[in-house]
């Protein structure tokens, strides 16, 4: 397969200038309706995209990723989370299902925490976030993730350990900050007044690839939610990962929504054409932006407050997808991949930095999200009032608008320049099945993009590093506690300088 910068599409795509028209550009499916028409592009140019998607041999590695093919050859793994959305074809998936849907129906506890980092916490936060309408009575759910004790501290305040049930969330069941957070949630459990013996068998479990860890941990491994190394972390919200806690908290026919919704968009990529397929054309998007015309961040803008979760989660599974210096042979890449992405929901973000997209030097391409239906109706709707709602959505009609055409004030300070790209999502409501809609669409957008570019998004050896160090440095904490003195033999003078600043418990002088 030709390099992403070796061909013709790509050095045709070079040549061209887009002269943007923002006529109307659209995906309409029955779900959603996509409008691209704000972005600075022409008929050219989508055009040329659509033939850079065919030249990168995009259709044959979508293919490839649903068939279960090891497309993460680094680590010699499949990708196939699109899996977890097809059990009648997957009996091994229908089976963990199976147990999921028994568990969560014979369920007392009221409280979930569910400790868990990553992939193992931030697809699951943010489902939980958007179908928050839709919880069991009297359940709540909360993730711990941060090893700062805080997050832990916090999250417990209140909680009666009696009404509580834990779920470890970590495909490997060795990452640091999972396993401390574990060991402070047994101890928790275990000193609560009137806590017997069994209180982690019964009130501790599992969601792993690692069975004898978990049992090494305590936990019964009847309680264990297994899942598959074909499954990478952050494309694993629809697995157990995400599963286990959603069932508990949602109930389980809600989770299923939530698979169907996913399966659904899993659907249209596989089969739609490109240039009606929503995460082709988004990722095509992206590229021209961040390729082309060098934009190299996105904003993710939900005008919907239960979608507050979702920039977190897609910035996991953009940033640790494809931010990659080599390409799927190895080889160095000489063209940026990846994006950085951020985001807040509207209208909270446009008091905080939309100064920034309106008027500043940078081009920051935006995504806005909308819905047609509030999950929460509150306010009146009459000739002199409108709703919260309503009130929500003028500003999702309006920030394109004035991003794309500005408006010319002869005062600099006042004069918005426009031509700032973005796209609009509207969806009807937000439900568990557009919630799992969402999901597959942000793992989508990104792979594709990933295969385009010819990189593996689909490993992430970028994190080792930091983690081996981070394991030095709790040895040399470990070794301070035993013997009292600071070992900062091996150490450059900034790191010793703040190791033994910490210790001793003063700022260095
Ligand atoms: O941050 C690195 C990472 O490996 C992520 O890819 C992963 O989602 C997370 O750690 C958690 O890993 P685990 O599920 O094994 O605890």
């Amino acid at each position: 397969m030709p390099r992403f910068d070796g061909t013709a599409e790509y050095n045709a795509l070079k040549k061209h200038q887009a002269k943007p028209n923002f006529s109307r550009r659209a995906v309409k499916t029955p779900h959603l309706y996509y409008d691209y028409s704000r972005q600075l592009i022409d008929d050219t140019t989508v055009a040329l995209l659509l033939r850079l998607a065919e030249a990168s041999g995009l259709r044959a590695k979508i293919k490839a990723m649903f068939s279960g093919e090891k497309i993460n050859v680094t680590e010699g793994r499949a990708a196939w989370h699109v899996a977890l959305r097809d059990p009648d074809n997957q009996p091994e998936v229908k089976e963990v299902l199976a147990k999921i849907k028994k568990f969560s129906a014979q369920n007392k506890f009221n409280n979930i925490v569910a400790i868990g980092i990553g992939g193992s916490y931030l697809g699951p936060e943010y489902l939980a976030e958007a179908c928050a309408p839709y919880a069991l009575p009297g359940k709540k759910l909360l993730f711990v993730a941060n090893v700062d004790g805080t997050d832990f501290a916090r999250k417990t305040a209140g909680l009666d350990p009696k009404d509580t049930l834990v779920i470890i969330i970590s495909k490997t069941f060795t990452t640091a900050e999972t396993m401390k957070n574990a060991e402070t949630a047994k101890v928790w459990l275990q000193r609560a007044p009137g806590s017997g013996p069994a209180v982690v068998r019964e009130q501790m479990i599992a969601v792993s690839t690692a069975e004898d860890k978990v049992k090494a941990f305590g936990i019964d491994p009847a309680n264990m939610f297994p899942f598959w190394d074909w499954v990478g972390g952050r494309y694993s919200a629809t697995s157990a990962v995400g599963a286990v806690p959603l069932a508990l908290y949602l109930g389980y026919d809600n989770f299923e929504q939530i698979l169907k919704g996913a399966s659904w968009l899993d659907d249209h990529f596989l089969r739609a054409p490109f240039a009606g397929n929503l995460p082709v054309l988004s990722a095509l998007l992206d590229i021209w932006n961040i390729n082309f015309m060098g934009y190299k961040t996105r904003a993710l803008l939900p005008y919907f407050q239960s979608l507050g979760k979702l920039p977190a989660h897609t910035q996991q599974v953009e940033m640790e997808s494809n931010g990659k210096l080599v390409d799927i042979e190895g080889q160095p890449v000489s063209f940026d991949t990846g994006e950085v992405v951020f985001g807040e929901p509207g209208t909270n973000g446009q008091h905080s930095f939309y100064q920034l997209i309106h008027q500043g030097t940078q081009i920051i391409p935006c995504d806005f999200i909308g819905f047609i239906k509030p999950q929460y109706p509150l306010g009146e709707s009459s000739p002199a009032s409108v709703t919260h709602h309503e009130e929500l959505m003028t500003n999702f009609f309006a920030q394109p608008d004035a991003l794309a055409f500005g408006k010319k004030d002869d005062y600099l300070p006042k004069n918005f320049p426009g031509n700032r790209p973005s796209s609009s999502l509207l969806l009807k409501e937000l439900t568990p099945f557009t919630a799992g809609l969402l999901l597959a669409w942000t793992e989508h957008r990104a792979a594709a993009k990933g295969f385009i570019w010819g990189i593996n998004s689909f490993d992430q050896f970028g994190v080792e590093l930091g983690k081996k160090l981070g394991v030095e440095q709790r040895n040399r904490i470990l070794e301070y506690h035993k013997t009292g003195k600071i070992n900062t033999e091996g150490l450059n003078r900034s790191t010793a300088t703040l190791l033994q600043a910490f210790l001793k418990g003063e700022l260095p002088t």
